[in-house]
């Protein structure tokens, strides 16, 4: 009689890859996570499309970083080399997900284009994407998520695609992407530290602002997004609720690296029982809205499955 059955089918796994390694790294922060091989990562993924985990997101971690981010659109930069892969390992059985950014690219951490002033320059950063969306397309993504909370990005990404023949590569947008403290434990798993203290205020949104996400959600559906993602989840749960009642495209909540890591970190000390509270989360975000979650605890909920 329950309402909400959580299940394998509703979550994605974030993967991060890193260029340069032979061995994979743990992340510190996200306790049974890693910065990946080219090779672990194609193994991390068969794995859990043998758990019935359904898709996977993928995060580069270059061995350079520039000003324009340019790795993130070379054919050999490391999420290329990975995407490629991961579809010749993994043909059709799991959907691949390319995160469509230029934070981990660029050598001052933002997620566009930089002026003189440091300001970053929305509308120069769209073409970039556009060169970002096809690498990963030619690469054999089957969906590309861009997260950088430029204005236009949707629209950009979508008429870049479909004037190079990729139609049918979807796009999920990071539609209402916060400002958050929450992201701390991910800027350690892709080395992103944002120059001079900086931060993303300028592009994301503010945390105090609920309708203001269904202002950002439309017009990304306008735009041509196939899926919008809420994000963080837990502590936005009004704002994915009032997303999933306002679009009838799927609604994706990106349960995000400090929300996972709270949970492992208590869990750790004993103060709760990590895997109970882990399902709670993820129920209630379901609960909320969201047709499908992308979390770190993918791996250990299609785990619990199958124990
Ligand atoms: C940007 C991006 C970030 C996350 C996903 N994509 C970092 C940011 O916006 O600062 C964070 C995900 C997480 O914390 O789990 N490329």
């Amino acid at each position: 009689m329950a309402e909400t059955a959580l299940s394998v089918d509703d979550v994605l796994a974030p993967l991060f890859v890193r260029q340069g390694i032979d061995t994979p790294v743990p992340i510190a922060s996200l306790p049974g996570q890693h910065q990946h091989t080219v090779g672990s990562l194609v193994t991390e993924a068969t794995r859990l499309a043998s758990l019935g985990v359904p898709g996977i997101v993928v995060f580069g971690v270059p061995d350079r970083r520039d000003a324009e981010g340019s790795g993130a659109w070379d054919p050999d930069g490391i999420v290329q080399v990975a995407l490629a892969e991961l579809r010749g390992a993994l043909g059709d059985r799991m959907v691949i997900v390319a995160d469509l950014c230029l934070d981990e690219y660029t050598d001052h951490g933002h997620c566009g284009l930089v002026d003189s002033a440091g300001v970053v320059d929305n509308d120069a950063t769209l073409a970039l994407y556009q060169r970002v969306a096809l690498a990963q397309a030619s690469a054999g993504a089957d969906v590309v998520a861009p997260s950088g909370m430029m204005d236009g990005q949707v629209a950009a990404v979508r008429s870049a695609l479909d004037g190079a023949g990729f139609d049918q590569v979807a796009v999920l947008a990071y539609a209402a992407k916060y400002a958050s403290a929450l992201y701390g434990p991910f800027r350690e798993a892709v080395d992103v530290e944002i120059a001079g203290g900086g931060d993303r205020r300028g592009y994301q949104q503010d945390p105090a602002n609920r309708r203001e996400a269904r202002v950002e959600v439309a017009l990304d559906v306008a735009e041509g997004a196939d899926m919008v993602m809420v994000k963080p989840a837990l502590a936005y749960l009004d704002v994915l609720a009032d997303v999933a009642a306002s679009v009838d495209v799927p609604v994706a909540a990106y349960h995000v690296s400090g929300e996972y890591a709270m949970v492992k970190a208590a869990a750790e000390r004993g103060w709760i029982d990590g895997p109970a509270v882990m399902t709670e989360h993820l129920t209630a975000i379901k609960r909320a809205g969201a047709r499908m979650i992308l979390t770190y605890a993918a791996g250990e909920l299609a785990e619990a499955v199958h124990r």
